[in-house]
């Protein structure tokens, strides 16, 4: 039976030397995101990583059964809560970030409801809380502000750029801080490290949203966050054809430091056979307890689970990831000069603009740029929105971003829809709000059709301005 024997990849993965003797130098991003996590091991050896289409796993044993159910030995069980290609994106997108392990998950939603689901578990039964930005992508908003208040869960928003704001917001009951490394879509970029230190110094875990900026322009590990998470739909993928997410544990928060905060990782867990995690898992083969209790708990019960086909077309997308990213970054940063100096134009959210009040920071925390979305501010009437996004040409009017095409949205109407006036105003957004995604596709042209689509909101304004009084 030399199914039995011969190692799966997964084995061949996790026993892998590191890459050779006459490397001994840390490699590159651009490298790791094409080799990272996976040694070539199949029999059929396939170069690009297999799609384990499977739901099940032959266990080799009844002991092997045994020790996997009891997570007393790794290895597949049931794709629900791990799949072999799944595992090769948790640990390149692991390996990216700088993390000690990683969970891969249905969808960027799913990887942010897990991981906070996860800290409550850890906190076991009780009123828990969280302090969160008040700059949140939407879909995030609706789950902090309105599911976890069904579950009884509180949620304090708070300025992300005002660190005394998180300070004062602290409660006894307080499990975690939740932001985003680069806001959308006004790109608030809030101080990390500040943050990190009023957190830490409470004993609070840092859970920072990744998806804007990628692993390429920040890793939030190296600025105090504990959790890292991502939707993976956005620029990991690139190319708009899967929904994934991404929860990377950084291994650096010490549940063990205020056990009765965290007894489910830190006591007996009667479900798990009397397994204390935080004795049980060292962090091995990115086994933290963190991770463990995770995808033993939270995705087994919750279910939110990734396909291993999306999880490829991820992996696909990764592979180009900081080709992607630079150039995206490059050519957003030159539009939104190019928008900054036109007449139509109010106003430019982009911090990477001389004279933005954030620009120093935004400098020093992310030297090599912002990333390709940012959002600009029509002069005028709300009504010349239209006029613009539909002279469009090489545009699409998509609500999503990170995409290798360039995408245009208007917040006010779509996905800041559901924000009063009010809470549009704490997100930045006016009603002459446009939010741009810029892709791949060659700068001059980009340009080129914002030309004209604001030449195009000039002649309407003229039109309207000559038009005669109406009697
Ligand atoms: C910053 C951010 N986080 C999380 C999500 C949710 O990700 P998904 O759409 O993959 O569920 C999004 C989606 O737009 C996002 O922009």
């Amino acid at each position: 039976m030399t199914h039995r024997t011969a190692p799966t990849p997964e084995q061949k993965a996790r026993t892998a030397r590191p890459p050779a003797a006459s490397t001994s130098r840390a490699r590159a991003l651009a490298t790791r995101q094409v080799h990272a996590g996976y040694t070539p091991g199949v029999p059929q050896n396939t170069v690009a990583v297999p799609v384990y289409q499977s739901v099940a796993y032959e266990f080799a044993d009844f002991a092997t059964a045994r020790d996997t159910f009891a997570l007393s030995r790794p290895g597949n069980i049931y794709s629900r809560n791990g799949n072999p290609t799944n595992a090769v994106l948790e640990r390149r997108v692991n390996d990216l970030e700088g993390g000690a392990g990683a969970l891969a998950l249905g969808s960027g939603q799913a990887a942010v409801a897990v991981s906070l689901l996860t800290l409550i578990a850890a906190a076991g039964p009780g009123t828990h809380h969280f302090v969160a930005s008040n700059k949140l992508y939407g879909g995030t908003s609706d789950l902090l502000g309105d599911s976890f208040a069904d579950l009884g869960i509180e949620v304090t928003f708070v300025d992300p750029l005002d660190t005394e704001a998180w300070r004062g917001a602290i409660r006894d009951t307080t499990r975690g801080f939740f932001l985003e490394s680069i806001g959308n879509p006004v790109l608030t970029v809030p101080d990390l490290r500040a943050i990190a230190d009023v957190a830490h110094a409470a004993h609070i875990p840092v859970v920072v949203d990744n998806t804007m900026a990628t692993p390429v322009l920040l890793r939030p590990f190296e600025h105090g966050a504990d959790i890292v998470v991502h939707s993976a739909t956005k620029y990991l993928g690139g190319h708009g054809t899967a929904i994934a997410g991404v929860i990377v544990d950084g291994g650096t928060f010490d549940f063990t430091a205020r056990p009765a905060r965290w007894p489910r990782l830190t006591e007996p867990y009667p479900r798990f056979d009397g397994i204390v995690f935080t004795d049980a898992f060292d962090g091995s083969e990115g086994r933290t307890p963190f991770l463990v209790l995770a995808r033993a708990k939270s995705v087994h019960d919750l279910g939110p689970t990734l396909s291993p086909t999306n999880a490829s077309q991820i992996l696909l997308g990764i592979e180009t990831l900081e080709l992607r990213v630079r150039r995206q970054t490059a050519t957003a940063l030159e539009l939104a000069r190019f928008l900054d100096e036109r007449h139509e134009v109010a106003r430019v959210h982009h911090p990477g603009l001389d004279g933005h009040p954030e620009h120093e920071l935004v400098s020093n925390l992310l030297p090599e740029g912002l990333g390709s979305v940012f959002s600009f501010d029509l002069a005028g009437d709300p009504d010349v929105v239209e006029t613009f996004i539909d002279s469009l040409e090489l545009f699409a009017l998509v609500a999503n971003i990170g995409d290798v095409r360039s995408l245009v949205v208007h917040p006010a109407t779509t996905t800041h829809s559901r924000l009063d006036e009010a809470g549009r105003a704490d997100a930045g957004i006016g009603l002459t709000t446009i939010r741009l995604s810029i892709g791949v596709e060659d700068p001059d042209d980009l340009r080129a059709d914002l030309a004209q689509a604001l030449q195009a909101v000039a002649r309407a304004t003229a039109a309207a301005t000559e038009a005669p009084a109406p009697h």
